[in-house]
C-alpha cells in the first residue's frame, strides 16, 4: 500500500515537473526563420498585447501577475520579430532598421515597465502595477507613430 506521505511526495514532484515544464515553455521561444513568419508572429504578438491591455487594468492577484508576465515575455521577444528588411505585406516602416537604436529604446522602455509591473503585481501593489502598465501603453502609440505606416 502506498502511504499518504508517499502520495504527497509524488504530488509534489509532479508539481515540480509541471512547474519546470511551465518555465521551459516560457523560454522556448523560437525566433522566426523567414520574413513572412516574422510578420505573422509580430502581428499576433501585437494583437495579444492589445487584447491583454484592454482588461489588464481591472485585474488583481494571480491574474495581474499572469498578464504582466505575458506582456513582459512579448516585449522581450519583439526585437527578434523585426528581422532587417521584413516589410513585405507589413505596416512596418523601413525607418525601423535605419534608426534601430530608437526603435529598440522604445521596446526596452516597454520591457522594463512590464518587468516593474510584474514585480508590483507579485508584491500585491496594484497601484504600482497599473501605473507601470500605463508606461507600457505609452510605448504602443509612441512606436506606431514613428515606425508604423
Ligand atoms: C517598438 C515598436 C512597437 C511597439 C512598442 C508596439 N508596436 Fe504595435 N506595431 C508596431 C509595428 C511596426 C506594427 C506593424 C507590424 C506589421 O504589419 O508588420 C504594429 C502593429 C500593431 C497592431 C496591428 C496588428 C494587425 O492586426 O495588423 C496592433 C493591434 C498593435 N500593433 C498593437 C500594439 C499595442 C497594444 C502595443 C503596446 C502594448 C504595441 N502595439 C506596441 C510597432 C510597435
Amino acid at each position: 500500500m502506498i502511504s499518504t506521505r508517499k502520495i504527497s511526495a509524488l504530488a509534489i514532484s509532479a508539481l515540480l515537473v509541471l512547474g519546470l515544464a511551465g518555465a521551459a515553455a516560457q523560454e522556448a521561444f523560437t525566433p522566426p526563420s523567414t520574413p513572412e513568419e516574422a510578420v505573422r508572429m509580430r502581428v499576433a504578438t501585437m494583437r495579444e498585447n492589445g487584447a491583454l491591455l484592454r482588461t489588464a487594468g481591472m485585474l488583481t492577484g494571480a491574474e495581474a501577475v499572469a498578464a504582466a508576465r505575458t506582456i513582459l515575455d512579448n516585449y522581450a521577444e519583439l526585437p527578434d520579430l523585426f528581422p532587417e528588411g521584413s516589410t513585405a505585406g507589413s505596416d512596418a516602416l523601413p525607418t525601423i532598421w535605419q534608426d534601430w537604436a530608437s526603435f529598440a529604446a522604445i521596446i526596452e522602455a516597454g520591457r522594463s515597465a512590464a518587468e516593474a509591473a510584474l514585480a508590483a503585481a507579485e508584491a500585491g501593489d496594484i497601484a504600482g502595477y497599473n501605473s507601470e502598465l500605463g508606461t507600457v501603453m505609452r510605448t504602443c502609440g509612441q512606436c506606431h507613430q514613428q515606425f508604423r505606416s
